[in-house]
């Protein structure tokens, strides 16, 4: 029909005249509202071509009110404003009620719930983690094992550790603290990864995943033991300017060889495992024996999927079994070549 119709307008020398013809032609074909409203562009571009329209012409034409008030507009050239964004789907408002993180508290889902893939550990995993120790080999290797070392003696002797202080107090400090560190190298590294497969436009052979999984898993580490402690400023500032430099220096090294870099962390995490194997001796027969009756954290047994009433020595032993899953991951990426393909599949 609408070919039709543009025949007999191009062929016409009176054209407002069939323009009007034309339109009246169109109602009984449009069926409904919509199907007019789809055909008035095509009437007003030939009104436009024309540049003689016949306003009388147009307005016999017996269009309903709201039709002559699209109509108008199309003229005016304000038919950008006739549909009212919020009776579309698309513009509509979300309602308070229907938004799930943003209505009350108990809409939001809980810390953990939406977590990367990571390791559940069996009961057999969690007890069979030993403390172990990789030789140096070469160069790199030694740099990287002296520097773990370095760093830790510092620490031990800053925290008080090292001159035998082994309170409640002192370990949830302690644990809070390495972990807002433990949580960098994975994602600094994931980072540079990411941004050199950009800039070098290739390939990354599937190492990012594992190493955000890494830092996703050291920050629950965290959250879990800010359950049992209240950061104070001073505390604070000192995970502020630790940040700073550790991110800078690890951003740095990672570039110029990402061989240390995993070898460094693949000590610390020797380190770490050393550190919760001792927090355990101290739960079994020490100073922290009321860890094994003290309730985890909600987050800690959703995430680690661990029995309903698990104890915090259960929590430890699922923290302990993940350091010992980084000690292992960063020592094998260490001795990979950079384009090898990462052997670990997302969760394992
Ligand atoms: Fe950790
Ligand atoms: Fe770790």
């Amino acid at each position: 029909m609408m070919a039709r119709v543009t025949v007999r307008l191009l062929l016409a020398k009176d054209s407002h005249t069939i323009l009007s013809q034309a339109v009246r032609q169109m109602i009984p074909y449009a069926a409904s509202h919509n199907a007019l409203i789809t055909s008035m562009p095509q009437v007003y571009a030939y009104s436009t071509q024309t540049r003689s329209l016949n306003n009388k012409a147009k307005e016999s034409v017996n269009l309903g009110p709201h039709i002559q008030e699209n109509l108008k507009k199309f003229r005016e050239g304000s038919h950008e404003n006739v549909s009212v964004p919020e009776e579309l789907q698309h513009f509509r408002k979300s309602t308070e009620e229907g938004v799930k993180g943003n209505g009350p508290e108990e809409e939001k889902p809980p810390m953990g719930a939406v977590a990367l893939p990571h390791p559940i550990w069996s009961e057999e995993e969690l007890h069979s983690v030993h403390v172990t120790h990789r030789n140096p080999e070469g160069i790199v290797d030694k740099i990287a094992y002296m520097g773990v070392k370095f760093t830790r003696g510092c620490y031990d002797f800053v925290s008080g550790y090292s001159r035998g202080r082994q309170d409640e107090k002192m370990w949830v400090s302690r644990l809070c603290f390495l972990e807002t560190v433990a949580g960098v190298p994975g994602m600094v590294a994931a980072m540079v990864r990411h941004l050199t497969s950009l800039r070098k436009m290739r390939r990354d052979h599937g190492w990012i995943h594992t190493l955000l999984e890494e830092a996703e898993n050291e920050r629950m580490h965290l959250m879990v033991m800010l359950q049992l402690k209240q950061p104070s400023l001073f505390f604070r500032l000192g995970v502020m300017v630790t940040q700073g430099v550790f991110v800078s220096g690890f951003s740095v090294a990672y570039m110029l060889s990402p061989r240390l870099c995993h070898r460094f962390v693949g000590y610390l995490e020797e380190e770490a495992v050393i550190t919760y194997t001792k927090l355990l001796k101290e739960i079994d027969s020490g100073a922290m024996q009321h860890w094994n009756t003290l309730p985890g954290p909600d987050v800690a047994i959703s995430y680690w999927k661990l029995r309903p009433g698990a104890a915090m020595k259960d929590v430890i032993l699922a923290i302990r079994a993940d350091e010992a899953h980084h000690r292992v991951v960063n020592h094998t990426l260490s001795s990979l070549k950079d384009d090898d393909y990462n052997p670990y599949k997302p969760g394992q």
